[in-house]
């Protein structure tokens, strides 16, 4: 059965409570926390970046995993560190992955996640002994006082994709959706995003319902052969009407447990650009109290410029004993509230870029941290614990 065999994400031990970032901003708490239907922001320290959170995740997620098995590793991001080498090179290194893997980075915004996914699927049709371990991992960043900062947020999620899945087994039908729009981008002069935010809500929902068009037509199924959804998550609000609309425009019969599960930890995280859709997953795998073995999942990914794509999986039976919901509680527990100075800071932060050697100051990370940058080479340590 190929699908997902092993799921796991890390995001930073620090977070922004939403009410603090209100209160400084001067707008009422409501309009991040239902408007916007987000509570807290995941803050990235100056030694925690893109291949710490990847590197994180992919160890937690290749537990009990022979490393041997991984013929590939996909690593999917829009806040890539390099224009040459590709992030999962590092992480190849710090994992000890084997040396016959291919390695490769793939890019088209939020939607880079399940390009990732259906690469690794369409490579297990030809290597069906081997895994493929697929990362996303972002920090997304609009900027102080602009539209954008209540959705900013970091985290990776990274799954390993065999022919023994565990949690969900994908099914082949699919809707895709591209168009050349200029809803949300980041030149590579930009350290942050240029979106223009309403667009990309309104062109979110047109790709929608172009891919559910599609879809639908490939597979003859209906709303009502989906138990479940998960949505691309730039903030819980966002999905919320995407459902709405997807119910109106399915004419299925819209309820809120569809969904609700599936945001429980973004609510937290903030948005996780690649991300965010297998954190969705884990959510709702993790947090339903229902028994969703052999239920089907409708998936929508978004990435804005735009690329777009709904397909569909459903949960195999015994799912349960192979989530890591214990440690992903954890690991969302055990977080550290900024205060808006130390939020900002954390924010403004930037490594040296004249080739001069600089140390980071150890913050808490988990598995591993940025050391500092040498003659323009990051350097990368394991943490203690
Ligand atoms: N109480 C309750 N609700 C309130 C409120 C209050 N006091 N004040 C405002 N609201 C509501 C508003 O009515 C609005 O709800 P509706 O959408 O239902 O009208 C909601 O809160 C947001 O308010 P605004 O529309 O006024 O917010 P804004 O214009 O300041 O910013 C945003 C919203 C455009 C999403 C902005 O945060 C942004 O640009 N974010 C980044 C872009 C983004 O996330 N786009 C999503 C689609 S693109 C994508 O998905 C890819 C990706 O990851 C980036």
């Amino acid at each position: 059965m190929k699908g997902i065999e092993r799921l796991s994400f890390y995001t930073s031990r620090y977070y922004i409570d939403l009410k603090t970032l209100a209160a400084a901003r001067g707008i009422d708490p409501d309009k991040y926390l239902v408007g916007l239907g987000q509570e807290k922001m995941s803050v990235a320290p100056p030694d925690e970046d893109v291949v710490t959170l990847a590197a994180t995740s992919a160890k937690q997620a290749l537990e009990g995993i022979n490393r041997e098995d991984i013929g590939m590793l996909l690593v999917a991001t829009e806040s890539g560190i390099d224009q040459s080498k590709a992030l999962g090179i590092w992480v190849h290194h710090l994992l000890g992955l084997p040396k016959n893997a291919r390695v490769v980075e793939l890019k088209q915004a939020c939607y880079a996640g399940c390009a990732g996914l259906q690469l690794g699927l369409s490579y297990l049709e030809t290597h069906p002994n081997k895994k493929v371990l697929v990362i996303a991992t972002d920090i997304a960043r609009y900027g102080l006082n602009s539209p954008g900062e209540p959705t900013q947020g970091c985290a990776a999620a990274s799954f390993i994709l065999s022919t023994s899945a565990k949690l969900v087994a994908f099914e082949k039908e699919h809707g895709i959706f591209t168009s050349h729009v200029m809803d949300f981008w980041r030149p590579n002069y930009s350290e942050t995003a240029f979106v223009d935010g309403k667009f990309s809500t309104k062109i979110y929902l047109e790709a929608l319902e172009e891919c559910w068009n599609s879809y639908k037509e490939a597979s003859n199924r209906t709303f009502a052969d989906h138990a479940k959804f998960c949505y691309h998550l730039p903030f819980v609000r966002m999905a919320l009407k995407a459902h709405e609309r997807l119910a109106k425009l399915a004419e299925g019969e819209f309820d809120i447990a569809q969904v609700s599960d599936s945001f429980t930890y973004s609510r937290s995280v903030g948005n996780s650009y690649t991300a965010s859709l297998f954190i969705g997953l884990a959510s709702l795998l993790e947090t339903s109290q229902e028994d969703l073995a052999n239920k089907r999942i409708g998936f929508f990914s978004y990435g804005s410029g735009c690329v777009a794509e709904f397909f569909s999986g459903c949960v195999l039976p015994g799912y349960k004993a192979h989530l890591k919901a214990d440690l992903h509680a954890q690991i969302l527990h055990d977080r550290q509230a900024l205060s808006l100075a130390e939020y900002e800071e954390f924010f403004n932060f930037r490594l040296p870029e004249d080739g001069s050697t600089f140390f980071c100051s150890p913050y808490n990370t988990k598995a591993f941290r940025l050391r500092g940058i040498d003659k323009h080479e990051r350097l990368y340590e394991p943490t203690c614990c």
